[in-house]
């Protein structure tokens, strides 16, 4: 397993571009199941998890031509199977974002059911519940979820117990071609559903409010082939943000979108970073000093996104002061916290919430990542400790960051990848 080998202490600074956001590049790339035609998709990040999408449709029979500029035509038209197997779906969680629109396209899906992961149980009980509601006929057996539905789905009233980020786009793909009209109350506001309301319609799709918690979706006969170019990764530009603040550097970060951050730039400012904000622009200046700490609570989109609690957190390690840091989306996604004390972080976990004591300086270590948001903020914390750290397992962040070592290098960070 390859490892990245930091020598920390250096304050980053200079420019970089955003990729494509992966938590939106998934459902797109999953939406094309609700056509026969080609879907163009643009400005998709290079990262294992669109691979394992890719082969996750190649594997159903779909065809994928990659083309240059970060591009990929996709045509289902050839579709055979209606199966995502275990072994794409225990790498990749989101494989569940095929459910609902092979099932509204082609009447039947079998899905492996995502086990529990790093951070958390995470069911799909939701998902399942309301394309029941749709009418489809489901039934979990040998570790599958197997569904069908005679005719079409049937558009519903769908009130989501809790928000769900993949439940809402699951149920919004299946709606579009459903009779009917489907309402999803208490649905996720994050700009990812955005992105692929805006891609579903750009097929022909009649959806309405996405954005807001009331999603309405007035089914259509069929959908057709489209371009469409992926949003900026929110979480990537945030991570970067936050790993200069940390090393009170300054940096100016292009092809971003700062109206998607508005949470994570008011907790920026408040940890005494210089901020301006252009259209698509953000550049962020330490002045040399040190960050203060800061509280914050992690919750669905607009509040603090749960993706950047990891890295706020070594922020706060090397804070002036203390903060506390509650997480209340996943309930067990601190598993950073015992690795950053091993680098001689003082934080402490109660429950939900953990208390952050601010040191001058961490000290470097061997670490292990658990999660890919966890691994981004070890890689911060070896970036502000003095001499060496060694972060294991880092594939996790090769399924959420495109090329993190040439990017932080750009920045003037010492880090390199050691092969295994
Ligand atoms: N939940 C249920 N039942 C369901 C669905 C969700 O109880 O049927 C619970 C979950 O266990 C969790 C909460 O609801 O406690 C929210 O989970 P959600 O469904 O919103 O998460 P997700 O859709 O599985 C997406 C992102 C995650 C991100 C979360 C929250 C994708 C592919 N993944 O996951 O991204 O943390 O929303 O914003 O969009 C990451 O990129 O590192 C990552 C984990």
């Amino acid at each position: 397993m390859d490892k990245l080998e930091i020598h920390g202490g250096v304050p980053l600074s200079g420019e970089i571009r955003i990729a494509g956001a992966k938590n939106s590049a998934l459902p797109i790339m999953a939406s094309t199941l609700l056509t026969k035609d080609t879907v163009k998709v643009g400005n998709l990040p290079h990262l294992y998890d669109i691979t394992t999408m890719l082969e996750l449709l190649g594997c159903m029979g779909v065809e994928s031509i990659v083309g240059e500029k970060l591009g990929v035509e996709i045509c289902s038209e050839p579709i055979r199977h209606f199966s995502a197997p275990y072994d794409l779906v225990k790498t990749m969680r989101a494989s569940i974002l095929v459910l609902g629109p092979m099932l509204a396209h082609y009447g039947q899906a079998e899905v492996a059911l995502p086990g529990g992961c790093a951070i958390g149980s995470r069911p799909v009980n939701l998902h399942l519940s309301a394309l029941k509601k749709m009418g489809a006929d489901i039934n979990v057996e040998n570790g599958y979820i197997e569904a069908r539905t005679k005719g079409r789905l049937k558009g519903a009233h769908i009130f989501m117990d809790l928000v769900t980020v993949t439940g809402t786009e699951n149920v919004m793909m299946a709606a579009t071609l459903a009779d009917g009209q489907t309402i999803i109350e208490n649905a996720a506001r994050e700009p990812e559903v955005v992105d692929l309301a805006n891609c579903l319609k750009a097929m022909g799709a009649k959806i309405f409010g996405e954005g807001t918690d009331t999603i309405t979706i007035d089914g259509v006969k069929e959908l057709r082939g489209c371009e469409y170019s992926v949003m900026p990764d929110r979480i990537e530009t945030g991570t970067y943000l936050i790993a200069v603040a940390a090393t009170r550097g300054k940096i100016k970060i292009k092809d971003t979108r700062p109206s998607i951050l508005e949470s994570v730039l008011s907790k920026l400012e408040e940890a005494g970073a210089q901020i301006q904000l252009g259209e698509d622009w953000i550049s962020l200046d330490m002045k040399g000093n040190q960050p203060r700490a800061v509280s914050l609570t992690t919750a669905p989109y607009p509040a603090f996104p749960t993706d950047m609690q990891a890295q706020f957190t070594a922020l706060n390690a090397v804070a002036e002061g203390s903060g506390l840091i509650t997480e209340t989306v996943f309930e067990n996604r601190f598993m950073h916290v015992h690795e950053m004390n091993r680098m001689g972080a003082d934080l402490k976990v109660e429950g939900n919430t953990v208390l952050v004591k601010g040191k001058d300086i961490l000290q470097g270590a061997p670490v292990m990542a658990t999660d890919l948001r966890a691994s981004a903020s070890l890689i911060i914390a070896g970036l502000m400790s003095e001499n060496q750290t060694t972060v294991d397992r880092i594939y996790h962040i090769d399924r959420g960051y495109e090329c993190i070592e040439e990017k932080l290098q750009l920045l003037g960070a010492k880090i390199k990848r050691l092969p295994s």
